[in-house]
């Protein structure tokens, strides 16, 4: 049996500007499931992130943690904080220390945990990300990639149990995208539930488990190598096949990794 949910979103509505964004959206995020939340440009999948966050409030509908609706109060928020970690696209939005440690370390400083927790909790989340030696560092004298290195460290550092993450690959040059994608599966293993949010279908293709495809305000969700795989549904949302599932359609043979070509072609 499925464990249970730790986030869930029931028939979220909600607009910017009179314009409807999300027109009635159920999300379900379960311990140790990824999630790729895909959807073109404009679909609406950054303000989903910041409703499960409950930085926004929807304005229709109800989000859930730990089967307890969310509410919108100071103590409703940081019951939310405690459990999910939002990391934004651009890290200049979320970095305002003047050394990476502080940065990392100012959730659970302001958790007010102990100082021996806050190192410790700080030292992992460094070692996580691969950062440890940037620890005394200016951030806003590190390369891009690593500046999103500081900001996803913060939200580790918070133990969440769920993390949103949104365009982690964006910006990145192809090794920083397998090192996301190692993070990723690790936080995974040990139990965490992730929503990684991208136009990237090959990234998704690689790390999700689930996938949930936002095409005009609703959601399409499944396992992910069904919904990533099912060309009229992305066609609708206006994305490409990942390449596995492209190359698969055009062959008409399974394929879902590159081992699988050479395979096929030794055959051949
Ligand atoms: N703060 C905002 N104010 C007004 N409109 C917004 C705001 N944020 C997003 N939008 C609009 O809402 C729609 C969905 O945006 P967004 O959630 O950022 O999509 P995505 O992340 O999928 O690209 C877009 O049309 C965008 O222009
Ligand atoms: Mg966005």
């Amino acid at each position: 049996m499925a464990p249970s949910p730790i986030l869930a979103a029931n028939g979220l509505k909600f607009s910017h500007d009179g314009q409807s964004v999300l027109r009635g959206v159920d999300v379900v995020i379960r311990p140790g499931e990824v999630t790729a939340l895909l959807g073109r440009n404009g679909a609406g999948k950054s303000t989903l992130l910041r409703l499960l966050a409950a930085s926004w409030k929807p304005h229709q509908g109800e989000v859930l943690l730990d089967g307890q609706q969310v509410l919108y109060d100071r103590t409703g928020r940081d019951r939310v904080r405690r459990r999910v970690q939002l990391v934004l696209q651009e890290p200049d939005d979320q970095i305002f220390a003047t050394t990476v440690r502080a940065d990392v370390s100012f959730g659970p400083v302001n958790q007010g945990l102990s100082t021996q927790e806050v190192e410790q909790r700080v030292a992992e989340a460094l070692v996580a990300t691969g950062i440890s030696e940037l620890a005394e560092r200016v951030p806003h004298h590190l390369s891009f990639g690593q500046r999103k290195r500081v900001v996803l460290a913060g939200a580790l550092a918070m133990r969440p149990a769920v993390l949103l993450l949104d365009e982690p690959t964006a910006g990145l040059d192809p090794r920083g995208k397998r090192e996301m994608a190692r993070v990723i599966a690790r936080l995974a293993a040990q139990g965490t539930g992730i929503v990684v949010c991208t136009h990237d279908v090959n990234f998704a293709y690689e790390v999700a488990s689930e996938a949930a495809i936002l095409v005009d305000g609703l959601l399409e969700s499944g396992p992910a190598e069904q919904v990533l795989s099912d060309a009229a549904l992305m066609q609708r949302a206006q994305l490409e096949l990942p390449w596995a599932p492209a190359v698969s359609r055009l062959i008409n043979k399974p394929v879902t990794e590159v081992g699988d070509i050479y395979k096929l072609l030794g055959d051949a």
